[in-house]
């Protein structure tokens, strides 16, 4: 069922049901009202007969013509009849001669409590027909001769009931379509943006991030919109990202195979020959040497992207670690004539892989060597649970555009040898709950710094 049709269907269910709550309540104070108001006009019309009729059954007057009655009941005028009775029950006169005959005894409920000088209000079966009731004793000196019943069919009472019931009805039906116009408009307020959302991913699923979606609604659907459109975008710069790690990897690996291939080629024919084809071979070997560091470096990164790649996490002090990088990379420093400085304040405990930080450390170093002209520092400092290890040198150091290429796989600049180093860095650190970054050294070079949660 779509989203249209289950707002109107709850629309339209919601005024069922309260049309039928409401209805039910108003029926049954409307039958209470209409009654009352029956009853009192039979009582003030009863009022003014009570005078007329004691003197009658005081044998004072002869009996009178009296119409039946008129009572206005909600802009309706419903026939009032009057009977009257001696103590005995005796019908002495009824302005409805055909249902009541003279001398018929008469014996209606609560008739004793009339006898002993009361006014009753009731709704009772008198003469075949349920009627709405009012009666008065007809007293004369403290005693009462008999009594006058004032009575008026409830049929007739029901009939103006069912009008004004109708009437509200009607009240129900137009709001109704009301409400159904609302909910139309309302649901087509909430479908079409969702409708745009839809078109919106079925581009993207179809790899088309041009466009994102505007939907200006100001409630959750824009969020949600906006969520998206960040999403599509996060999905371009990934998609980009891909296809220039697949251009970047396959030329890399094309350069190397043609040379060896070239070079093999040319010894195998006689073309390089003494001095040139001992040059070839050395370069045979510099190309098949990095082809292997990439192939290795390529089957390393997918490894540290498999979860499945153990980690064994331990308490150490980083400090130590970076002491021990500082040593593994000393004389590598000396033979380019760098100076290799540390700096290490107090002792920083985090949970880490012991190695593959190390290895993750090391590639940052590597790249320092390759780039400084004289100087590298290694620091560690913390700051509200975070350690922060940082590489300085004083190199060229990297532009603004470069700092987060540099650490995608196959990214390389100028002077660079496999692109995967850095990539393998992130990596790792990435599995320890950490972040890097590269920034400028204020030796002037570039610095490559590593963040990792103590907590851990
Ligand atoms: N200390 C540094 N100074 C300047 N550029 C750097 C430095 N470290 C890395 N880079 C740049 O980042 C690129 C990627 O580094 P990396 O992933 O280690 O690959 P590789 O070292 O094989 O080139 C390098 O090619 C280089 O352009
Ligand atoms: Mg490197």
């Amino acid at each position: 069922m779509s989203i249209r049709w289950k707002l109107i269907t709850t629309y339209l269910l919601l005024l069922v049901v309260s049309f039928f709550i409401l209805g039910t309540a108003f029926n049954g104070l409307l039958n209470r009202h209409l009654t009352r108001t029956t009853q009192r006009n039979l009582a003030a019309e009863g009022g003014n007969l009570v005078p007329l009729f004691t003197r009658v059954l005081a044998q004072d007057a002869p009996l009178p013509q009296v119409p039946r009655l008129a009572i206005a009941l909600a802009n309706r005028v419903v026939t009032g009849d009057y009977i009257v009775i001696n103590r005995k029950g005796e019908i002495i006169a009824a302005s409805d001669r055909l249902r009541y005959r003279t001398g018929q005894v008469l014996n209606p409920p609560q008739l004793q409590r009339v006898l002993d000088g009361r006014v009753v209000s009731d709704s009772f079966r008198l003469g075949n027909r349920e009627v709405a009731v009012v009666m008065l004793p007809l007293k004369r000196d403290h005693r009462t001769l008999g009594a006058l019943i004032m009575s008026a069919p409830l049929k007739d009472i029901n009939v103006v009931r069912k009008e004004l019931l109708t009437l509200l009805f009607r009240g129900f039906v137009l709001t109704g379509l009301a409400a159904l116009a609302m909910a139309l408009v309302f649901s087509n307020k909430l479908v079409t943006p969702l409708k745009r959302l839809q078109q919106g991913v079925a581009r993207v699923a179809e790899r088309d991030f041009s466009g994102g979606i505007s939907i200006r609604t100001g409630d959750e659907l824009e969020e949600l919109a906006e969520s998206f459109n960040t999403m599509a975008r996060k999905l371009k710069e990934y998609d980009l990202a891909q296809q220039r790690i697949l251009q970047n990897m396959s030329h890399d690996l094309k350069t190397p195979v043609a040379a060896i291939k070239g070079y093999a080629e040319g010894i195998a024919d006689g073309v390089f020959r003494g001095e040139e084809a001992e040059k070839g071979l050395r370069v045979i070997i510099r190309e098949s040497e990095r082809l292997k560091s990439m192939v290795n470096g390529v089957v390393e990164l997918a490894r540290l992207e498999n979860v499945d790649e153990d980690f064994s996490f331990k308490k150490a002090d980083l400090g130590a670690v970076v002491q021990e990088l500082a040593e593994r990379f000393r004389a590598r420093a000396a033979a380019r004539g760098i100076m290799l400085n540390t700096k290490i304040g107090k002792k920083v405990l985090a949970e880490v892989d012991r190695e593959k930080l190390l290895q993750a450390l090391g590639n940052m170093v590597d790249n320092g060597l390759r780039f400084a002209r004289s100087r590298l520092e290694i620091s560690i400092s913390e700051k509200s649970g975070t350690v922060h290890i940082c590489v300085d040198d004083d190199g060229p150091g990297i532009t603004e555009i470069e700092r987060e290429k540099v650490f995608e796989r196959f990214y390389k600049g100028d002077g660079g040898e496999t692109g995967l180093g850095l990539a393998i860095t992130k990596a790792i650190v990435q599995r320890h709950g950490g972040s890097v970054c590269a920034g400028e050294s204020p030796l002037g070079g570039a610095r490559f710094s590593v963040s990792l949660p103590t907590g851990r």
